[in-house]
């Protein structure tokens, strides 16, 4: 079947198989292999990526629901060699250990600021509450998002 829809601002019309999951078709046929697989059912954020303005786990997304869609995954957020805030806040406070989480976790922290710019930190809870990390660095995880915020504010 027939695939269009537009990742990280490039256009793609591409020929994929009915059942093909969203998450194979980023890192298998476009080489994007930011957005990482975990639990593969749902659970765990790795595969976070966002199509039209939400986070999805790209993992039990059928690619053929991205029709139409725009999908922004962690490789189209830094501008130009410029991290977005977002990162550069993990990098500064040191939001990530092993990095397998962090992908999904910049990504759902885009969403919450887009939609919310001065969270607190139950909100932060909240809205992180579908990213797991298996090294469990939530203290510091959170204080990106805190610091991220500050950024994304100026
Ligand atoms: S790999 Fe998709 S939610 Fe765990
Ligand atoms: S930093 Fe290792 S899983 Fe989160």
């Amino acid at each position: 079947m027939n695939l269009h829809c537009r990742v990280n601002e490039k256009e793609y019309d591409l020929e994929i198989k009915p059942h093909m999951t969203l998450l194979d078709l980023l890192r298998e046929e476009l080489g994007l292999t930011g957005a990482k697989e975990g639990c593969g059912e749902g659970e765990c954020g790795a595969c976070t990526v966002i199509m039209d303005g939400k986070a999805v786990n790209a993992c039990i997304v059928l690619a053929a629901e991205a029709e139409g869609k725009e999908i922004l995954t962690i490789e189209g957020l830094a501008r130009e060699g410029t991290l977005h805030p977002i990162q550069e806040a993990f990098v500064e406070i040191g939001g990530l250990q092993c990095g397998f989480c962090t992908p999904g976790m910049v990504l759902s922290t885009k969403v919450l600021l887009d939609d919310n710019p001065n969270p607190t930190e139950e909100e932060i809870k909240k809205g992180l509450e579908g990213n797991f990390c298996r090294c469990t660095g939530y203290t510091k995880i959170i204080e990106s998002v805190k610091v991220a915020a500050d950024k994304v504010r100026g």
